[in-house]
């Protein structure tokens, strides 16, 4: 991103949001948003654009949150190993594995201010994340060879996106690599693909949730349907 936009979005970010820790990640400080509608505005505003996503990168979603507890109580699953965390928003996920032990964090995301998100959030941090705004999930997986372990926080919200992002789950899947999810339940969550790992009581934001705390599981992608969750009449 040229310099120039990068420094606005910056900007942009600072005077939007709060450094302050997510409550099930006190060890780690995000810049954050308190409320979603008018910061949504704002972001078309700031772009010119009508339209645009959420503003999904001021905020550490439950699934996020729940799989970062789960890398930082864990740190022997991401230690010395090479990382992608795939949909980053804040870069919450990848700044935990960063601060696990991980050898390389990458980070992509395609919402137009995650980059500048991520670069705040990781050197209030101390780590380093490289990042890419490709839309991994529309390239050849080809360059699934490059990690070691693929994390992905609150990805299944959306119905086209949770297709696209189990089918190239499928794709990269294999020995050596492990894919882990942290979902707080959301609708389009590929059940039948995934293996529990860990539960979490997450504490979101009731404007955000309509809850003030989500059951979040960290769940692994086990590459094709899952016995444990095979419907009895396909087992
Ligand atoms: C609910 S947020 C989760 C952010 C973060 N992982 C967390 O848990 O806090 C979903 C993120 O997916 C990103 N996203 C949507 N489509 C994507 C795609 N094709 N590739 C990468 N990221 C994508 C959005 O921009 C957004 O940042």
């Amino acid at each position: 991103m040229p310099t120039e936009r990068k420094d606005s979005r910056t900007a942009f970010i600072l005077a939007n949001t709060e450094l302050i820790a997510p409550p099930h990640v006190p060890e780690i400080r995000l810049n954050l948003a308190h409320e979603a509608h008018d910061l949504w505005h704002r972001t078309e505003e700031d772009l010119q654009e009508i339209g645009l996503q959420p503003p999904y990168w001021a905020f550490a979603w439950a699934g996020g949150q729940g799989l970062a507890r789960h890398i930082l109580d864990n740190p022997q699953i991401v230690a010395g190993k090479r990382v992608l965390d795939l949909a980053t928003g804040s870069g919450l996920v990848a700044i935990a594995a960063a601060r696990a032990g991980a050898a390389r964090v990458s980070a992509s995301d395609i919402d137009a201010y995650c980059e500048a998100a991520l670069a705040l959030n990781a050197a209030a941090n101390n780590v380093e994340i490289a990042f890419s705004n490709a839309d991994l999930l529309a390239l050849p997986p080809a360059s699934a060879d490059a990690w070691d372990v693929v994390l992905a926080g609150d990805v299944f919200y959306d119905a086209a996106m949770a297709r696209q992002v189990s089918a190239w789950f499928s794709t990269i899947a294999g020995p050596g690599r492990t894919i882990l999810v942290g979902d707080p339940g959301r609708a389009y969550l590929p059940r039948h693909l995934l293996i529990e790992r860990a539960v979490y009581q997450v504490a979101v934001t009731r404007a955000l949730e309509d809850s003030d705390v989500k059951r979040t599981v960290v769940w692994e992608f086990a590459g094709e349907p899952a016995a444990e969750a095979m419907p009895a009449a396909l087992a």
